[in-house]
């Protein structure tokens, strides 16, 4: 059976918030998530409608933990879990708690700062907010490493069969599974670095962003260790953020994948190392400060879970 996804397969827009909450204990959370659910779809019906050029709409994903205190459909998506942190000799993959996440874009930011507001309206007598962040699109898609990131995302029919659910988990189609996490820089240590370094450690060219031959990349680079196969994809939309007077710098990283395993995978790769010890260069410079797994419903499963 085919049901409608949320809009996980989206490209990147020029807008975006991010938000994570925390349920508060002790509480009646279920009528606050009812009203959640149908305001999600609400509200991506009347953005296309009011702003039909603006690409806008809002993602909900829900986490193991409220999956289960909010009681809801059983057995549970096959992946669906609290991210385990990955810990490789230098770098770990921290897990970190979150009960819902909220994905914003557009391109205007009025529009994302609304939905948000909506949000959080009915969020906040029951939840903590316990992450936001404003990512923008810096230049051509650059990260704040200076690098365009997300060239080779899969595109066209790709996106659907790499971040949706199929018949491989009956009950689940049309969902998809979101992993986040929230990376800061060192950007004295990267600046320090020559152009050429840099690229050695993205394994593409920095100003026109071409891939290396096999032969140059070096095998710690992160394209090397990230890319672990052509059947093997996500379909990922970071953002970078910063605060400069801050010097805080970094890329909320964040996918969507048809089977969380595949995500796994490509941050073993990253942080255990493969070999093991052959960990992604890009963590000297970058570290990860959460982690955390949702699940995506499809927008049919939401409307059951609106009652
Ligand atoms: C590729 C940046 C974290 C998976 C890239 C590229 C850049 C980049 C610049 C090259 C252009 C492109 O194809 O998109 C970053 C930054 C990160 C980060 C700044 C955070 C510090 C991650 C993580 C994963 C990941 C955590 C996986 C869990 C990938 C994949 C590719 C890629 C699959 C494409 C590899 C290929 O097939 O060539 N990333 N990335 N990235 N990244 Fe990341």
């Amino acid at each position: 059976m085919s049901l409608k996804p949320q809009n996980v397969t989206d490209y990147p827009n020029i807008n975006t918030i991010f938000q994570v909450w925390k349920f508060k204990e002790n509480l009646e959370i279920q009528d606050s998530f009812q009203r959640l659910c149908a305001l999600v779809l609400n509200l991506n019906n009347s953005v296309v409608n009011r702003f039909p050029d603006s690409r806008a709409s809002c993602i909900i994903g829900i986490g193991f933990e409220a999956w289960k205190r909010l009681g809801l459909k059983e057995p549970l998506p096959k992946e669906l879990e609290n991210f385990t942190e990955i810990k490789g000799d230098k770098h770990t993959a921290i897990s970190t708690f979150g009960d819902l996440h909220f994905h914003f874009r557009a391109d205007d930011y009025s529009i994302c700062f609304d939905m948000a507001i909506e949000i959080s309206k009915i969020l906040t007598p029951v939840a903590e907010s316990i992450e936001e962040i404003r990512g923008f699109k810096y230049w051509d898609n650059r990260s704040v490493l200076g690098f365009v990131d997300g060239t080779e995302n899969p595109h066209g029919k790709d996106r659907d069969v790499f971040a949706i659910i199929g018949d491989e988990d009956v009950g689940y189609s049309g969902g998809s599974y979101l992993f986040v996490q929230k990376y800061l820089h060192n950007m004295d240590a990267w600046r320090g670095l020559s152009t050429e370094d840099q690229e050695k450690i993205i394994g593409r060219s920095k100003e026109n962003d071409i891939e290396m031959s096999d032969e140059v990349k070096p095998d710690n680079s992160h394209i090397a260790l990230a890319n672990i196969g052509d059947d093997l994809k996500i379909v990922r939309d970071n953002m970078p953020f910063g605060r400069p007077s801050s010097n805080e710098f970094g890329t909320y990283f964040i996918s969507y994948a048809s089977s969380f395993s595949t995500t796994r995978k490509m941050l073993e790769n990253m942080f255990v190392g493969n070999p093991k010890g052959n960990y992604d260069r890009i963590l000297d410079f970058s570290t990860a400060k959460t982690g955390s797994l949702f699940f995506v419903p499809s927008k049919d499963l939401l409307d059951e879970f609106s009652g």
